[in-house]
Protein backbone atom coordinates (compact mmCIF):
# COMPACT_ATOMS: atom_id res chain seq x y z
CA UNK A 1 0.00 0.00 0.00
CA UNK A 2 1.44 3.26 -0.77
CA UNK A 3 2.66 5.89 1.89
CA UNK A 4 -1.12 8.24 1.17
CA UNK A 5 -3.69 5.26 1.20
CA UNK A 6 -1.47 4.11 4.21
CA UNK A 7 -2.29 7.47 5.90
CA UNK A 8 -5.40 8.17 5.40
CA UNK A 9 -6.84 4.38 5.28
CA UNK A 10 -9.13 5.02 8.27
CA UNK A 11 -10.58 8.31 7.03
CA UNK A 12 -11.48 6.83 3.73
CA UNK A 13 -13.27 4.12 5.22
CA UNK A 14 -14.87 6.38 7.68
CA UNK A 15 -16.21 8.20 4.35
CA UNK A 16 -17.62 5.47 2.84
CA UNK A 17 -19.02 3.84 5.36
CA UNK A 18 -21.28 7.44 5.66
CA UNK A 19 -21.92 7.00 2.17
CA UNK A 20 -23.60 3.36 2.82
CA UNK A 21 -25.78 4.58 5.58
CA UNK A 22 -27.81 6.66 2.80
CA UNK A 23 -30.57 4.04 1.31
CA UNK A 24 -30.15 5.39 -2.01
CA UNK A 25 -32.75 2.45 -3.65
CA UNK A 26 -33.54 4.03 -6.90
CA UNK A 27 -36.55 1.65 -7.37
CA UNK A 28 -38.59 2.07 -4.10
CA UNK A 29 -40.12 5.91 -4.36
CA UNK A 30 -39.87 6.05 -0.79
CA UNK A 31 -36.18 5.88 -0.98
CA UNK A 32 -36.79 9.46 -3.29
CA UNK A 33 -35.14 11.71 -0.64
CA UNK A 34 -32.76 9.66 0.01
CA UNK A 35 -31.14 9.41 -3.32
CA UNK A 36 -31.38 13.34 -3.61
CA UNK A 37 -29.21 13.06 -0.12
CA UNK A 38 -26.67 10.47 -1.98
CA UNK A 39 -26.32 12.39 -4.76
CA UNK A 40 -25.39 15.65 -2.91
CA UNK A 41 -23.03 13.83 -0.27
CA UNK A 42 -21.26 12.05 -3.43
CA UNK A 43 -21.13 15.83 -5.06
CA UNK A 44 -19.44 17.61 -2.45
CA UNK A 45 -16.44 14.89 -1.92
CA UNK A 46 -16.02 15.24 -6.05
CA UNK A 47 -15.18 18.98 -4.74
CA UNK A 48 -13.77 18.40 -1.43
CA UNK A 49 -11.23 16.19 -4.14
CA UNK A 50 -10.71 18.73 -5.77
CA UNK A 51 -12.54 18.91 -8.75
CA UNK A 52 -14.64 21.84 -10.13
CA UNK A 53 -17.71 22.50 -11.33
CA UNK A 54 -19.49 19.74 -9.18
CA UNK A 55 -23.03 19.74 -10.04
CA UNK A 56 -26.72 17.64 -9.15
CA UNK A 57 -27.89 17.19 -12.76
CA UNK A 58 -31.85 16.74 -12.45
CA UNK A 59 -33.46 14.28 -14.86
CA UNK A 60 -36.56 12.93 -15.24
CA UNK A 61 -35.83 10.65 -12.63
CA UNK A 62 -33.00 10.33 -9.94
CA UNK A 63 -29.94 13.27 -10.80
CA UNK A 64 -26.79 12.88 -12.50
CA UNK A 65 -23.55 13.87 -10.41
CA UNK A 66 -20.95 15.41 -12.05
CA UNK A 67 -17.69 17.17 -11.74
CA UNK A 68 -14.22 17.61 -14.07
CA UNK A 69 -10.88 18.79 -14.06
CA UNK A 70 -9.84 19.99 -16.88
CA UNK A 71 -5.82 20.57 -16.50
CA UNK A 72 -4.44 20.79 -20.35
CA UNK A 73 -7.21 20.45 -23.12
CA UNK A 74 -3.62 18.78 -24.60
CA UNK A 75 -3.76 15.93 -22.65
CA UNK A 76 -6.20 12.72 -22.84
CA UNK A 77 -9.57 13.08 -20.72
CA UNK A 78 -10.91 10.33 -18.68
CA UNK A 79 -14.43 9.97 -18.13
CA UNK A 80 -15.28 7.90 -15.10
CA UNK A 81 -18.76 6.61 -15.01
CA UNK A 82 -20.30 4.74 -11.93
CA UNK A 83 -23.99 4.37 -9.63
CA UNK A 84 -24.58 5.41 -6.48
CA UNK A 85 -28.02 3.94 -6.77
CA UNK A 86 -28.34 0.52 -5.19
CA UNK A 87 -30.62 -2.02 -5.33
CA UNK A 88 -33.61 -2.97 -2.95
CA UNK A 89 -31.96 -4.66 0.55
CA UNK A 90 -35.53 -7.02 0.93
CA UNK A 91 -35.75 -9.73 1.71
CA UNK A 92 -34.17 -7.89 5.27
CA UNK A 93 -34.26 -10.70 7.23
CA UNK A 94 -31.92 -12.36 5.78
CA UNK A 95 -29.34 -9.82 6.42
CA UNK A 96 -27.09 -10.75 9.45
CA UNK A 97 -26.79 -7.00 10.37
CA UNK A 98 -28.77 -3.96 8.61
CA UNK A 99 -28.29 -3.43 5.28
CA UNK A 100 -27.79 0.23 6.02
CA UNK A 101 -25.37 -0.14 9.01
CA UNK A 102 -22.26 -0.97 7.84
CA UNK A 103 -20.41 -3.52 10.17
CA UNK A 104 -16.57 -4.79 9.37
CA UNK A 105 -15.94 -8.44 9.64
CA UNK A 106 -13.41 -10.85 8.54
CA UNK A 107 -14.27 -13.57 6.07
CA UNK A 108 -12.89 -16.74 4.42
CA UNK A 109 -11.99 -15.35 1.10
CA UNK A 110 -11.50 -11.62 3.04
CA UNK A 111 -9.15 -11.96 5.92
CA UNK A 112 -8.17 -8.23 5.69
CA UNK A 113 -11.71 -8.01 6.77
CA UNK A 114 -15.02 -6.87 4.49
CA UNK A 115 -17.58 -3.94 4.72
CA UNK A 116 -21.16 -5.44 4.73
CA UNK A 117 -24.40 -3.32 3.63
CA UNK A 118 -25.99 -3.03 0.65
CA UNK A 119 -24.06 -1.26 -2.10
CA UNK A 120 -20.62 -1.71 -0.25
CA UNK A 121 -19.16 -3.38 -3.96
CA UNK A 122 -21.95 -2.54 -6.19
CA UNK A 123 -21.28 0.22 -7.00
CA UNK A 124 -21.07 2.79 -4.07
CA UNK A 125 -17.58 0.89 -2.57
CA UNK A 126 -15.85 1.11 -5.99
CA UNK A 127 -17.11 4.70 -6.93
CA UNK A 128 -15.83 5.68 -4.10
CA UNK A 129 -12.28 4.42 -5.08
CA UNK A 130 -12.54 6.98 -7.61
CA UNK A 131 -13.02 9.82 -5.68
CA UNK A 132 -9.93 8.93 -3.40
CA UNK A 133 -7.97 8.12 -6.06
CA UNK A 134 -8.36 11.65 -7.48
CA UNK A 135 -8.16 13.24 -4.15
CA UNK A 136 -4.72 11.17 -3.69
CA UNK A 137 -3.69 12.38 -7.20
CA UNK A 138 -4.11 15.76 -6.53
CA UNK A 139 -2.46 16.06 -3.56
CA UNK A 140 0.41 14.15 -4.52
CA UNK A 141 1.51 16.00 -8.05
CA UNK A 142 -1.46 16.63 -9.66
CA UNK A 143 -3.63 14.73 -12.56
CA UNK A 144 -1.69 13.09 -15.97
CA UNK A 145 -4.51 13.54 -18.02
CA UNK A 146 -7.93 15.35 -17.35
CA UNK A 147 -10.61 14.14 -15.68
CA UNK A 148 -14.47 14.30 -15.90
CA UNK A 149 -16.83 11.91 -13.52
CA UNK A 150 -20.17 11.00 -13.62
CA UNK A 151 -22.23 8.85 -11.15
CA UNK A 152 -25.78 7.73 -11.58
CA UNK A 153 -28.74 7.29 -9.65
CA UNK A 154 -30.63 4.67 -11.74
CA UNK A 155 -28.24 2.26 -13.13
CA UNK A 156 -30.28 -0.50 -11.08
CA UNK A 157 -33.13 0.28 -12.61
CA UNK A 158 -32.33 0.28 -16.42
CA UNK A 159 -30.37 4.24 -16.81
CA UNK A 160 -32.84 5.30 -19.03
CA UNK A 161 -32.88 8.88 -17.70
CA UNK A 162 -29.27 8.85 -18.86
CA UNK A 163 -29.80 8.10 -21.80
CA UNK A 164 -31.29 10.87 -22.22
CA UNK A 165 -28.86 12.97 -20.44
CA UNK A 166 -25.89 11.61 -22.48
CA UNK A 167 -27.57 12.51 -25.60
CA UNK A 168 -28.06 15.61 -24.58
CA UNK A 169 -24.36 16.74 -22.97
CA UNK A 170 -22.48 15.18 -25.85
CA UNK A 171 -20.22 17.89 -25.55
CA UNK A 172 -20.00 17.72 -22.18
CA UNK A 173 -19.13 14.66 -22.22
CA UNK A 174 -16.39 14.37 -24.70
CA UNK A 175 -13.61 12.50 -23.61
CA UNK A 176 -10.89 9.95 -25.04
CA UNK A 177 -11.83 6.76 -22.87
CA UNK A 178 -14.55 5.66 -20.33
CA UNK A 179 -13.19 3.97 -16.77
CA UNK A 180 -15.81 2.07 -15.38
CA UNK A 181 -15.64 -0.02 -11.85
CA UNK A 182 -18.68 -2.16 -11.23
CA UNK A 183 -17.31 -5.48 -12.11
CA UNK A 184 -15.43 -8.40 -10.58
CA UNK A 185 -11.71 -9.57 -10.50
CA UNK A 186 -11.37 -13.64 -10.73
CA UNK A 187 -10.03 -13.31 -6.94
CA UNK A 188 -7.78 -11.27 -4.64
CA UNK A 189 -4.62 -13.08 -5.92
CA UNK A 190 -5.98 -13.62 -9.32
CA UNK A 191 -6.29 -10.29 -10.97
CA UNK A 192 -8.47 -9.93 -14.28
CA UNK A 193 -9.70 -7.36 -16.30
CA UNK A 194 -12.95 -7.91 -18.34
CA UNK A 195 -13.49 -8.11 -21.81
CA UNK A 196 -17.47 -8.22 -22.41
CA UNK A 197 -20.70 -8.25 -20.63
CA UNK A 198 -23.49 -9.37 -21.67
CA UNK A 199 -26.48 -7.52 -23.04
CA UNK A 200 -30.55 -7.95 -21.19
CA UNK A 201 -34.15 -8.02 -22.33
CA UNK A 202 -36.34 -7.88 -19.34
CA UNK A 203 -40.35 -9.18 -19.93
CA UNK A 204 -42.91 -10.01 -17.92
CA UNK A 205 -45.79 -12.30 -18.96
CA UNK A 206 -49.20 -12.70 -17.83
CA UNK A 207 -51.48 -15.27 -18.57
CA UNK A 208 -55.76 -15.08 -18.06
CA UNK A 209 -57.46 -17.46 -17.60
CA UNK A 210 -61.65 -17.12 -16.01
CA UNK A 211 -62.78 -13.80 -15.37
CA UNK A 212 -62.06 -14.73 -11.34
CA UNK A 213 -60.83 -17.13 -9.02
CA UNK A 214 -62.91 -20.04 -9.03
CA UNK A 215 -63.46 -23.02 -6.42
CA UNK A 216 -60.99 -25.30 -7.96
CA UNK A 217 -63.15 -28.31 -7.11
CA UNK A 218 -66.54 -27.09 -8.76
CA UNK A 219 -64.36 -26.27 -11.70
CA UNK A 220 -60.57 -28.00 -11.49
CA UNK A 221 -60.28 -30.22 -14.55
CA UNK A 222 -62.32 -28.47 -16.56
CA UNK A 223 -61.41 -25.14 -17.17
CA UNK A 224 -57.76 -24.02 -17.81
CA UNK A 225 -55.34 -23.38 -14.55
CA UNK A 226 -53.14 -20.28 -15.90
CA UNK A 227 -50.42 -21.32 -12.89
CA UNK A 228 -50.46 -24.75 -14.66
CA UNK A 229 -50.85 -23.55 -18.00
CA UNK A 230 -47.80 -20.81 -17.28
CA UNK A 231 -45.57 -23.57 -15.68
CA UNK A 232 -45.91 -25.20 -18.61
CA UNK A 233 -44.91 -22.50 -21.35
CA UNK A 234 -41.98 -21.86 -19.37
CA UNK A 235 -40.99 -25.45 -19.14
CA UNK A 236 -41.03 -25.79 -22.58
CA UNK A 237 -38.54 -22.44 -23.50
CA UNK A 238 -35.85 -24.71 -23.27
CA UNK A 239 -34.88 -27.97 -24.27
CA UNK A 240 -33.74 -31.10 -23.06
CA UNK A 241 -29.92 -29.59 -24.00
CA UNK A 242 -30.25 -26.58 -22.43
CA UNK A 243 -30.82 -24.30 -25.33
CA UNK A 244 -33.82 -21.36 -25.39
CA UNK A 245 -36.39 -22.04 -27.66
CA UNK A 246 -36.98 -18.99 -28.42
CA UNK A 247 -37.37 -19.39 -32.40
CA UNK A 248 -34.49 -17.41 -33.86
CA UNK A 249 -32.89 -16.72 -30.76
CA UNK A 250 -29.42 -17.98 -31.65
CA UNK A 251 -29.32 -16.53 -34.92
CA UNK A 252 -27.56 -13.95 -34.83
CA UNK A 253 -24.76 -15.15 -31.68
CA UNK A 254 -21.16 -14.99 -32.36
CA UNK A 255 -19.84 -17.82 -31.57
CA UNK A 256 -16.01 -17.46 -30.57
CA UNK A 257 -13.30 -19.17 -31.72
CA UNK A 258 -11.73 -22.53 -30.40
CA UNK A 259 -8.48 -20.15 -29.36
CA UNK A 260 -10.73 -17.32 -27.88
CA UNK A 261 -12.35 -19.96 -26.00
CA UNK A 262 -9.07 -21.52 -24.77
CA UNK A 263 -7.84 -18.54 -23.88
CA UNK A 264 -11.03 -17.78 -21.27
CA UNK A 265 -11.02 -21.17 -20.13
CA UNK A 266 -7.15 -20.60 -19.16
CA UNK A 267 -8.24 -18.52 -16.12
CA UNK A 268 -8.49 -20.18 -12.56
CA UNK A 269 -11.44 -21.67 -11.50
CA UNK A 270 -12.36 -23.83 -8.63
CA UNK A 271 -15.82 -25.51 -9.79
CA UNK A 272 -16.17 -27.42 -6.32
CA UNK A 273 -15.99 -24.20 -4.87
CA UNK A 274 -17.86 -22.65 -6.98
CA UNK A 275 -20.76 -25.28 -5.91
CA UNK A 276 -19.75 -24.89 -2.25
CA UNK A 277 -20.10 -21.66 -2.08
CA UNK A 278 -23.91 -21.60 -3.83
CA UNK A 279 -24.51 -25.16 -1.36
CA UNK A 280 -25.63 -27.12 -5.08
CA UNK A 281 -24.50 -30.24 -5.48
CA UNK A 282 -24.15 -29.73 -9.08
CA UNK A 283 -24.06 -27.55 -12.21
CA UNK A 284 -25.66 -27.13 -15.11
CA UNK A 285 -26.66 -25.40 -18.56
CA UNK A 286 -26.44 -25.59 -22.43
CA UNK A 287 -24.88 -28.65 -23.37
CA UNK A 288 -21.34 -28.79 -24.72
CA UNK A 289 -20.20 -25.41 -22.79
CA UNK A 290 -18.22 -25.22 -19.46
CA UNK A 291 -19.79 -23.25 -16.65
CA UNK A 292 -17.73 -20.68 -17.15
CA UNK A 293 -18.68 -20.19 -20.73
CA UNK A 294 -22.55 -20.79 -19.85
CA UNK A 295 -22.44 -17.96 -17.50
CA UNK A 296 -20.53 -15.62 -20.00
CA UNK A 297 -20.47 -16.27 -23.39
CA UNK A 298 -23.96 -17.59 -23.98
CA UNK A 299 -26.85 -15.83 -23.99
CA UNK A 300 -29.64 -17.49 -21.35
CA UNK A 301 -33.34 -17.05 -20.19
CA UNK A 302 -34.43 -17.09 -16.33
CA UNK A 303 -37.24 -16.52 -14.50
CA UNK A 304 -36.82 -14.03 -12.09
CA UNK A 305 -40.27 -13.94 -10.11
CA UNK A 306 -43.34 -15.86 -10.88
CA UNK A 307 -46.74 -15.83 -8.93
CA UNK A 308 -50.39 -16.97 -8.99
CA UNK A 309 -53.15 -18.01 -6.66
CA UNK A 310 -52.74 -17.80 -3.34
CA UNK A 311 -49.55 -17.93 -1.33
CA UNK A 312 -51.00 -16.66 2.13
CA UNK A 313 -50.89 -18.90 5.50
CA UNK A 314 -52.43 -22.61 4.88
CA UNK A 315 -54.02 -23.56 2.15
CA UNK A 316 -57.00 -22.14 0.34
CA UNK A 317 -58.83 -24.15 -2.95
CA UNK A 318 -58.83 -22.44 -5.57
CA UNK A 319 -58.11 -21.98 -9.65
CA UNK A 320 -56.48 -18.61 -9.82
CA UNK A 321 -57.65 -16.70 -12.57
CA UNK A 322 -53.78 -15.59 -13.86
CA UNK A 323 -50.48 -15.85 -13.66
CA UNK A 324 -47.61 -13.96 -14.23
CA UNK A 325 -43.71 -14.43 -14.18
CA UNK A 326 -40.64 -11.48 -14.92
CA UNK A 327 -38.33 -13.26 -17.61
CA UNK A 328 -34.96 -12.11 -18.56
CA UNK A 329 -32.18 -12.80 -21.46
CA UNK A 330 -28.80 -12.10 -20.79
CA UNK A 331 -27.34 -11.58 -24.41
CA UNK A 332 -24.02 -11.84 -26.44
CA UNK A 333 -22.48 -10.53 -29.31
CA UNK A 334 -24.79 -9.73 -32.10
CA UNK A 335 -27.84 -10.30 -30.69
CA UNK A 336 -29.90 -6.77 -30.00
CA UNK A 337 -32.44 -6.78 -27.32
CA UNK A 338 -35.09 -5.00 -29.10
CA UNK A 339 -35.14 -7.48 -31.60
CA UNK A 340 -35.09 -10.73 -29.22
CA UNK A 341 -37.53 -8.85 -26.97
CA UNK A 342 -39.82 -9.17 -30.17
CA UNK A 343 -38.90 -12.32 -30.64
CA UNK A 344 -39.81 -13.73 -27.43
CA UNK A 345 -42.77 -11.71 -27.26
CA UNK A 346 -44.37 -13.55 -30.56
CA UNK A 347 -42.84 -16.89 -29.54
CA UNK A 348 -44.29 -16.88 -26.18
CA UNK A 349 -48.21 -15.82 -28.05
CA UNK A 350 -47.30 -18.44 -30.00
CA UNK A 351 -46.83 -21.34 -27.98
CA UNK A 352 -50.27 -20.34 -25.56
CA UNK A 353 -53.11 -22.76 -25.43
CA UNK A 354 -56.63 -21.35 -26.98
CA UNK A 355 -57.53 -21.83 -23.12
CA UNK A 356 -55.74 -18.93 -21.73
CA UNK A 357 -55.07 -14.65 -23.19
CA UNK A 358 -51.03 -14.09 -22.80
CA UNK A 359 -50.17 -10.37 -22.50
CA UNK A 360 -46.94 -9.62 -22.66
CA UNK A 361 -45.19 -6.89 -21.77
CA UNK A 362 -41.33 -5.38 -22.13
CA UNK A 363 -39.48 -3.66 -19.37
CA UNK A 364 -35.69 -2.07 -20.19
CA UNK A 365 -32.76 -3.98 -21.74
CA UNK A 366 -29.62 -3.17 -23.14
CA UNK A 367 -26.81 -4.47 -25.44
CA UNK A 368 -23.76 -6.68 -25.14
CA UNK A 369 -20.87 -5.26 -25.25
CA UNK A 370 -17.09 -6.08 -26.11
CA UNK A 371 -13.39 -4.29 -25.62
CA UNK A 372 -10.89 -4.67 -27.87
CA UNK A 373 -7.77 -6.15 -25.67
CA UNK A 374 -5.74 -4.45 -28.49
CA UNK A 375 -7.01 -0.99 -27.48
CA UNK A 376 -4.64 1.79 -25.47
CA UNK A 377 -7.45 1.64 -22.65
CA UNK A 378 -7.27 -2.33 -22.24
CA UNK A 379 -3.73 -2.43 -22.26
CA UNK A 380 -3.18 -0.04 -19.70
CA UNK A 381 -6.06 -1.06 -17.34
CA UNK A 382 -4.36 -4.63 -17.98
CA UNK A 383 -0.96 -3.01 -17.04
CA UNK A 384 -2.04 -0.94 -13.61
CA UNK A 385 -3.76 -4.33 -12.56
CA UNK A 386 0.18 -5.81 -13.01
CA UNK A 387 1.64 -2.96 -11.08
CA UNK A 388 -1.31 -3.15 -8.05
CA UNK A 389 -1.10 -6.98 -7.77
CA UNK A 390 2.28 -7.35 -8.92
CA UNK A 391 0.86 -10.39 -11.02
CA UNK A 392 -0.68 -10.68 -14.46
CA UNK A 393 -4.05 -10.27 -14.89
CA UNK A 394 -6.33 -12.79 -16.77
CA UNK A 395 -8.83 -11.76 -19.66
CA UNK A 396 -11.99 -12.82 -18.71
CA UNK A 397 -15.84 -11.99 -20.05
CA UNK A 398 -18.41 -10.71 -17.39
CA UNK A 399 -21.50 -12.08 -17.10
CA UNK A 400 -23.40 -9.28 -16.07
CA UNK A 401 -24.96 -6.36 -17.64
CA UNK A 402 -23.91 -2.29 -17.60
CA UNK A 403 -27.01 -1.62 -20.12
CA UNK A 404 -25.49 2.18 -20.66
CA UNK A 405 -21.91 1.27 -21.89
CA UNK A 406 -23.15 -0.13 -25.37
CA UNK A 407 -24.67 3.12 -25.43
CA UNK A 408 -22.20 5.37 -24.27
CA UNK A 409 -19.91 3.75 -27.75
CA UNK A 410 -22.82 4.66 -29.75
CA UNK A 411 -24.32 7.86 -28.80
CA UNK A 412 -20.39 9.42 -27.38
CA UNK A 413 -18.42 7.13 -29.88
CA UNK A 414 -16.24 5.83 -26.69
CA UNK A 415 -15.12 2.69 -25.59
CA UNK A 416 -15.38 1.86 -22.12
CA UNK A 417 -12.65 -0.36 -19.71
CA UNK A 418 -14.33 -2.78 -17.18
CA UNK A 419 -11.88 -2.06 -14.26
CA UNK A 420 -13.53 -3.59 -11.52
CA UNK A 421 -12.07 -4.98 -8.41
CA UNK A 422 -15.55 -6.75 -6.69
CA UNK A 423 -15.03 -10.82 -6.23
CA UNK A 424 -18.51 -12.84 -7.88
CA UNK A 425 -19.25 -14.09 -4.20
CA UNK A 426 -19.21 -10.89 -3.03
CA UNK A 427 -23.27 -11.17 -2.94
CA UNK A 428 -23.95 -8.47 -4.83
CA UNK A 429 -27.92 -8.13 -5.40
CA UNK A 430 -28.37 -10.51 -2.32
CA UNK A 431 -28.72 -10.49 1.23
CA UNK A 432 -25.09 -9.36 3.32
CA UNK A 433 -23.33 -7.56 0.38
CA UNK A 434 -19.66 -6.95 1.29
CA UNK A 435 -16.72 -5.75 -0.23
CA UNK A 436 -13.43 -6.67 0.70
CA UNK A 437 -11.37 -3.78 2.39
CA UNK A 438 -8.22 -5.29 -0.01
CA UNK A 439 -10.15 -4.60 -2.87
CA UNK A 440 -11.38 -0.93 -1.44
CA UNK A 441 -7.69 0.18 -1.13
CA UNK A 442 -6.27 -1.93 -3.86
CA UNK A 443 -8.56 -0.30 -6.18
CA UNK A 444 -7.26 2.82 -5.00
CA UNK A 445 -3.75 2.09 -6.19
CA UNK A 446 -4.72 0.98 -9.27
CA UNK A 447 -6.81 3.70 -10.81
CA UNK A 448 -3.65 5.98 -10.55
CA UNK A 449 -1.67 3.72 -12.59
CA UNK A 450 -4.02 3.41 -15.00
CA UNK A 451 -4.59 7.45 -15.60
CA UNK A 452 -0.24 7.01 -15.57
CA UNK A 453 -0.61 4.48 -18.19
CA UNK A 454 -3.16 5.67 -20.08
CA UNK A 455 -1.62 9.20 -20.50
CA UNK A 456 1.85 7.63 -21.65
CA UNK A 457 0.08 4.62 -24.21
CA UNK A 458 -1.73 8.46 -25.56
CA UNK A 459 1.52 9.79 -26.64
N1 LIG B 1 -22.54 -3.99 -11.45
C1 LIG B 1 -23.61 -4.75 -11.98
C2 LIG B 1 -23.23 -5.55 -13.19
C3 LIG B 1 -22.12 -6.54 -13.04
C4 LIG B 1 -21.89 -7.22 -11.86
C5 LIG B 1 -21.31 -6.81 -14.11
C6 LIG B 1 -20.84 -8.11 -11.74
C7 LIG B 1 -20.30 -7.73 -14.02
C8 LIG B 1 -20.05 -8.38 -12.81
C9 LIG B 1 -24.76 -3.83 -12.28
O1 LIG B 1 -25.02 -2.93 -11.25
C10 LIG B 1 -26.01 -4.63 -12.44
O2 LIG B 1 -26.44 -5.22 -11.49
N2 LIG B 1 -26.61 -4.63 -13.63
C11 LIG B 1 -27.88 -5.26 -13.84
C12 LIG B 1 -28.57 -4.69 -15.04
C13 LIG B 1 -29.56 -3.61 -14.73
C14 LIG B 1 -30.34 -3.25 -15.98
C15 LIG B 1 -30.48 -3.91 -13.61
C16 LIG B 1 -27.71 -6.73 -14.08
O3 LIG B 1 -26.69 -7.19 -14.59
O4 LIG B 1 -28.65 -7.45 -13.72
MN1 LIG C 1 -23.31 -2.07 -10.53
MN1 LIG D 1 -26.16 -4.04 -9.67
Amino acid sequence: MNNYIEKNKQRFLDELIEFLKIPSVSADPKFDGEMQKAAEWISQKLTDAGLDNAEICETAGHPVVYAEKIIDESLPTILIYGHYDVQPADPYELWNSPPFEPVIKKTKIHPDGAIFARGACDDKGQIYMHVKAIEMMMAEGGLPCNVKVMFEGEEEVGSENLETFIKENKERLAADIILISDTSIIANDIPSVETGLRGLSYMEVEVVGPNRDLHSGVYGGAVANPANVLAKMIASLHDENGKVTVEGFYDKVIELTAEERDALEAAPFDEEEYKNDLDVNAVTGETGYTTRERAAIRPTLDVNGIWSGYIGEGSKTVLPSKANAKISMRLVPDQDWKEISELFEKHFKAIAPDTVKVKVSRHHGGQPYVTPTDSIGYMAAFKAMEEAFGKTPVPTRGGGSIPIVALFEEVLGLKSILFGFGLDSDALHSPNEHYGLFNFYKGIEAIPLFFKNFAELSK
